[in-house]
């Protein structure tokens, strides 16, 4: 099968997703087709490089630095080691930077990219679902700060964004799964078709089979690059990619983001704003059933009988995305459709958090 191609196409750079089963064997004539300097370092982590180093090394020719993943070593710390091989290898601004795992992985060293010598070239090729269909899309690069997430950081645009849904096949299935549920984010905002593919295929998902990964990758890329091509620096439309992500992020913080994959707060996060649109009567509650029904079958989340309801209100107020004091609310309005509210009051939201299972 041939790979699919999504473009992307910012105001600072127009790129290509190429998206294909095995496409990771073809990745050096990738980087030479988007003229990626041939002085190649790749930046991956141990358990990324252990499962699937030889096979990168076998597809493309680059100087690899292996730096630790999960997200407590996503610090300046990690970027500086970066920095170090960098330099100590005398790599010049001619130089190409691919990054080879999952989130963590793609933001810090993409923040290197950014930042080294004023920038340098930078191809993500992400190995999550959740780095495959969001992270490495749209030019978000960065660290977290000792006192918050993703503090520190840049716009900074891949030359090229290569999916091998191949590489999922070792990836721990709790994370695969939390990787499902901004794909299902992707279908309640914006398509009706991905979100039934996830609702009535979720057997094939999960076995992993390529040419449906395939398709639901590439269906997701699509839509995000949709978002970011109209608004690259999220100063409208691309809002919509924090559907589920306001109670999202609150459901983080107050769990310290020990208990939760980001995902699986996302899939809390839908249901609390889908709850308010019912709420509303702008969503039918039908569609919020099968939002309900499309995250039970991926398996049981986390429990949060045990959040307090204050608490999630308390750490909202200081959500990074506060705009003017107020907060912003991703509502669905159907299955691919939406609305961006600012006037939720705080009983409604008490309301939606104790519908979800949260302690009053
Ligand atoms: N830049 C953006 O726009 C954007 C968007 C969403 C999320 N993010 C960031 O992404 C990060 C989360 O990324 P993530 O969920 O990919 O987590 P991650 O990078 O921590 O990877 C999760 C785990 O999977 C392992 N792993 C990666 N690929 C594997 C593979 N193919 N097989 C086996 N194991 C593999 C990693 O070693 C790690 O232990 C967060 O820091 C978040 O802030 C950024
Ligand atoms: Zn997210």
């Amino acid at each position: 099968m041939e790979p699919v191609r999504v473009d992307v196409a910012t105001p600072s750079r127009r790129y290509a997703i190429t998206i294909g089963d095995g496409v990771l064997t073809r990745l050096t004539r990738l980087l030479d087709e988007v003229k990626a300097p041939k002085r190649r370092f790749v930046v991956s982590s141990p358990t990324v490089w252990r499962f699937h180093g030889e096979r990168f090394a076998a597809a493309c020719q680059a100087e690899p630095i292996i730096v630790p993943d999960g997200e407590r070593y996503k610090q300046t710390p990690t970027v500086m080691r970066v920095y170090d091989a960098l330099i100590k290898a005398n790599a010049e601004r001619s130089s190409t930077l691919v990054t080879f795992g999952g989130g963590v992985i793609g933001d810090l060293a993409g923040y290197a990219a950014a930042t080294y010598l004023r920038g340098i070239s930078l191809v993500h090729v992400p190995t999550t679902l959740l780095a495959q269909v969001d992270s490495a899309i749209g030019g978000k690069v960065g660290v977290n700060h000792p006192l918050g997430k993703n503090l520190i950081g840049a716009f900074y645009q891949p030359l090229a964004v290569v999916v091998d849904p191949a590489v999922l096949g070792t990836l721990p299935r709790r994370e695969f799964r939390a990787g499902l549920y901004e794909v299902i984010k992707y279908g309640v905002t914006s398509s009706p078709s991905l979100f039934e593919r996830v609702a009535h295929g979720h057997k094939a998902i999960f076995k992993r089979e390529p040419e449906v990964l395939t398709a639901i990758i590439s269906e997701a890329c699509r839509i995000k690059a949709d978002v970011v091509t109209q608004d690259e620096k999220e100063s409208g439309l691309r809002r919509i990619l924090n559907f589920g992500h306001t109670a999202g992020h609150a459901l983080e913080s107050v769990t310290k983001y020990r208990r939760f994959r980001h995902g699986e707060a996302v899939g809390y996060g839908m249901l609390v704003a889908s709850e308010l649109a019912v709420a509303r009567g702008v969503m039918a509650p039908s569609d919020l059933q099968a939002l309900y029904a499309v995250i039970a079958s991926l398996g049981p989340l986390p429990p949060i009988g045990d959040i307090t309801i204050p608490s999630i209100l308390e750490a909202m107020k200081h959500d990074k995305k506060v705009i003017d004091g107020r907060l912003h609310f991703v509502l669905p309005t159907g299955i691919g459709s939406w609305s961006i509210v600012d006037d939720v009051t705080e009983k409604e939201l008490k309301h939606a958090l104790a519908k979800v299972g949260l302690k009053h």
